[in-house]
């Protein structure tokens, strides 16, 4: 993972404009000079100095840098340390544990660079990939809202998930001793 670069820009209209994956995100991009507009904000995204920065990460293939997809982590509350990750891959780099294994790394630099004492991350109520990864990753289900809004006329539905950072600790580093080995 590393910040993105600007040999990085066709790797990255590859994915960031199909429906699904803008389905799913903040910034829209309706064409191909959008999109470049949304790539070239988020090559700026490289450092959290501030509440309200974002940190945009590009995952590569170690054999050729090519672009499989990104992660941001949004800083969002100094005072309580809290922050936010979003992620999307291209079709091709899916389903092989790249995105799992990444967003986990983002979220260990998140607690331990950052020192965040919490995690969340928010997706779409029908995004079933997103909400599989967040929970295979450990996060917890916080909150499920039923149709709190209307997105071009259906109703919407999100999830909320989230980690403390004692709770990462817990479950992503430290194991369990086996029964028969605790006193
Ligand atoms: C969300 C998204 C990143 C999830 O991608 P994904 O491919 O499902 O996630 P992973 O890369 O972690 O792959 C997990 C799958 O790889 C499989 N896998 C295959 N080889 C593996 C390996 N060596 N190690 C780990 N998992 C492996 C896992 O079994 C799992 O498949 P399963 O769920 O059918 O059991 C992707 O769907 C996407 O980019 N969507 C559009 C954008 C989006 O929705 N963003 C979320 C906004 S918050």
């Amino acid at each position: 993972m590393r910040p993105l670069q600007r040999a990085d820009v066709e790797g990255f209209l590859g994915y960031y404009s199909l429906p699904d994956v803008q389905r799913y995100l903040d910034w829209k991009a309706r064409d191909r000079s959008e999109a470049i507009t949304a790539f070239d904000a988020m090559r700026k995204q490289t450092r959290l100095t501030r509440p309200g920065d974002v940190l945009t990460l590009a995952v590569t293939r170690k054999a050729d840098d090519a672009m499989m997809g990104h992660i941001s982590l949004r800083w969002t509350d100094a005072t309580a340390s809290q922050g936010e990750v979003r992620f999307a891959f291209a079709p091709a780099y899916r389903k092989q544990g790249y995105a799992a294994e990444a967003v986990a790394e983002m979220i260990n630099y998140g607690f331990d660079t950052f020192r965040l004492h919490r995690i969340f991350a928010i997706t779409a109520g029908a995004n079933e990939r997103a909400a599989k990864l967040l929970r295979t990753l450990g996060m917890r289900l916080e909150a499920h809202y039923r149709e709190h809004a209307l997105f071009m006329g259906e109703w919407d539905e999100e999830l909320h998930f989230a980690v403390l950072a004692r709770e990462w600790q817990r479950s992503s580093k430290v194991r369990e001793l086996p029964r028969h080995k605790v006193a």
